[in-house]
Order: structure tokens, then C-alpha cells, then sequence
């Protein structure tokens, strides 16, 4: 077959002719097509020999690295274990004041801690813990029962109100349904509670309020109305308010004591998860 070049296109044919002056032109792939295409064919060879490939009946080719995924995973799980139990062993040896001193443990502290009060806490706290009417938030510097680390360790474990032997418990009296009070003098208490965050419109009613307030009320919630953390009254001085700070909520409060029920922990959660859960509160932004 001798070269025969196309007068056209000055390309060289294959030779190859039909109906007598159909040529066909040679047009090779392009090297870097070709030589890419026969790399990928030698990769793919040295991949069948290097890694499992080929199902066999009852196995399957193993390759010459011995690679398993299950065996990577699975060692990925190990070592986070391992290394999860070293920081569950650092939580429980450092002391409660101490966790925020080192980072590494700080950083697992909250990480848990915010696991479990999503699960444990937020139906009542809510998911930032910023509260509801009748569930404090904690993120804010107000305590009810005090925001140091002990403090609300103790919270969380023996509850408020609970079942607990030990459970913070002080009740309010129920000024109105059990009639130590009146209604007006309900009404007139509750104008001086507002007067004393400037939310008074009153001031003759506050005014009259005040005397009751010093016979009624000071032994929970103090002299000047800023409550007392060791009987878990609230500060009633502030703008912060766990039922409201219309007058009816206020009305409310005094005719009720309200009595607000948070369940203990202790026996449902472990010991550490619980320090693990205080550190978390107390990071929110007001602990003290
Ligand atoms: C069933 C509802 C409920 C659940 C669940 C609950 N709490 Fe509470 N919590 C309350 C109520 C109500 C109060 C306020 C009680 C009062 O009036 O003194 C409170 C108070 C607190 C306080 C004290 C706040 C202060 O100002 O002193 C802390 C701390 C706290 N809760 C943490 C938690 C944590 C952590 C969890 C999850 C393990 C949790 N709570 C789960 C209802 C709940
Ligand atoms: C024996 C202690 C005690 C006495 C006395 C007492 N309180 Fe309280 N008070 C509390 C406690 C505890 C709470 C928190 C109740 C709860 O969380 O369920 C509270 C809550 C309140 C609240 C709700 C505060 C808020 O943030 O929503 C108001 C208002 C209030 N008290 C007013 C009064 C007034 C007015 C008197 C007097 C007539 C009075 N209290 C007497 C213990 C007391």
C-alpha cells in the first residue's frame, strides 16, 4: 500500500478507498490523549494489586497494602474513645473551679454539656436557655439560688421543689388563696413590687404597699426588695422577672407563691455529666 496523501486536505489516508474515490484521511488520537489514556490503565492495574478489587465466591481480592475500611473506621473509633476518656478522667480529677483553666477541658466540658441539656433541659429552659415565663434564663447574671459553680451544681442535682432529700425548698406563701391578704392589700403590695423598678404607676397604692411589704415580705426578699439567694426569692429590685412584670403577674405571684418546680438529677444523670453540665451553665455568660 503505497502513502497517499489527499489533494484536499493534504492529509495522508489510510489507503483505504470505497466506490472508488472515497478515501479515508489518518488522523491519530493526540499524544497527550494517548499517553494519559495508558497511564490510567497502568494506575488501574497497580490499584487491583495495591487495594481489595476483585469479589471472589466467598472473598475478595485483598490487595498487597492489607487496606480495609471497617479496619480504618474502626480504629477511628478507638482513638476517639481513648481519647474521650482521658478527658472524662482529667473532668473528674480537676476541681469544679478549676475546668476553666485549661482549654482542652473547657472545650470538652461545654461540648458534653451542651449534648445533655439539649436533651435533659431545653424543653424546660429552651435550646439557648434563654428561659420562659416560670423557667429562669441562665444565661443572664440573675440568680434565683446563686450562679457559682457549687451553687448550681447543687441545683442540678437535688432539684428545686423535687422529690429530693435535699432539694431547695422554700415556699412563698400563698398570700391570697389561703387569705393572708386581701385583695387590696394584694394590690397595693404589688404596686410597691413594681415601684421598686420604676414600673409603678401608683403612688399612693405603692405607698400604702410598702407597709405591707415590710410586715409580709422582707423576711424572704430582703429590706430593700433584692431578694436572698439562700431562700431562692428573687430579686424583686431588677428588671428581670421569672413571672412577668405586668401588675396581674405581680397580683398573680403574691395570690399564688407560684411554688416553680425544677426536678433533681442526682440518680438520673452520673455524677460527671453533671459537673460537665455545671461547667456548661455556669459558661453561658452569668456565672459567678
Ligand atoms: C421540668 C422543667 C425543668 C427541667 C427539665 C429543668 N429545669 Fe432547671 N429550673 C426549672 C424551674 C421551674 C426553675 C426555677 C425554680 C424556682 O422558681 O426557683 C429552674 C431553675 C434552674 C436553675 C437555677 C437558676 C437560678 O437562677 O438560680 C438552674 C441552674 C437550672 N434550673 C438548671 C437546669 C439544668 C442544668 C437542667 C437539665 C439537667 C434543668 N434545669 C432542667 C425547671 C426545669
Ligand atoms: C417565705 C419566703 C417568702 C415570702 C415571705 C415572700 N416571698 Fe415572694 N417569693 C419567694 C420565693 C421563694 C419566690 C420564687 C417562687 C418560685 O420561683 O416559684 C418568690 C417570688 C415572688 C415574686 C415573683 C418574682 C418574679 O420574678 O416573677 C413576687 C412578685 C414576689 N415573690 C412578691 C412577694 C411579696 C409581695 C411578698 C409579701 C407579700 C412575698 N413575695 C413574700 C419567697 C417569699
Amino acid at each position: 500500500m503505497s502513502k497517499d496523501v489527499d489533494e484536499v486536505t493534504g492529509i495522508e489516508t489510510t489507503g483505504h478507498v470505497w466506490d472508488d474515490d472515497l478515501r479515508e484521511l489518518n488522523k491519530p488520537l493526540p499524544k497527550w490523549w494517548l499517553y494519559t489514556w495508558i497511564a490510567t490503565i497502568i494506575w488501574g492495574i497497580g490499584y487491583m494489586i495495591a487495594y481489595p478489587a476483585w469479589p471472589m465466591v466467598n472473598d475478595y481480592t485483598k490487595g498487597l497494602l492489607g487496606y480495609s475500611q471497617r479496619a480504618a473506621v474502626t480504629q477511628q473509633i478507638e482513638d476517639g474513645k481513648k481519647a474521650q476518656s482521658k478527658m472524662w478522667s482529667g473532668l473528674e480529677t480537676t476541681p469544679l473551679n478549676a475546668v476553666a483553666a485549661n482549654p482542652d477541658l473547657l472545650r470538652f466540658a461545654t461540648a458534653s454539656g451542651r449534648t445533655v441539656f439539649g436533651e435533659n433541659c431545653a424543653p424546660c429552659h429552651g435550646r439557648g436557655a434563654q428561659g420562659f415565663k416560670g423557667y429562669p434564663n441562665l444565661n443572664d447574671d440573675d440568680w434565683i439560688w446563686g450562679g457559682s459553680f457549687e451553687s448550681i451544681q447543687k441545683t442540678i442535682r437535688h432539684g428545686i421543689r423535687s422529690d429530693h432529700e435535699e432539694t431547695r425548698n422554700n415556699a412563698m406563701p400563698r398570700f391570697g388563696i389561703d387569705e393572708a391578704l386581701d385583695k387590696k392589700q394584694i394590690s397595693d403590695v404589688s404596686e410597691y413590687v413594681l415601684s421598686l423598678s420604676g414600673l409603678s404607676k401608683d403612688a399612693a397604692a405603692s405607698g400604702r404597699g410598702k407597709t405591707v411589704f415590710a410586715e409580709q415580705c422582707v423576711s424572704c426578699h430582703g429590706e430593700d426588695g433584692k431578694g436572698n439567694q439562700e431562700l431562692g426569692a428573687p430579686n424583686l429590685a431588677d428588671s428581670v422577672w421569672l413571672f412577668g412584670s405586668e401588675k396581674a403577674d405581680v397580683v398573680q405571684s403574691v395570690h399564688t407563691g407560684r411554688g416553680g418546680k425544677m426536678p433533681a438529677w442526682e440518680g438520673r444523670l452520673d455524677p460527671l455529666t453533671i459537673k460537665a453540665l455545671t461547667v456548661y451553665v455556669h459558661s453561658l455568660g452569668g456565672g459567678q
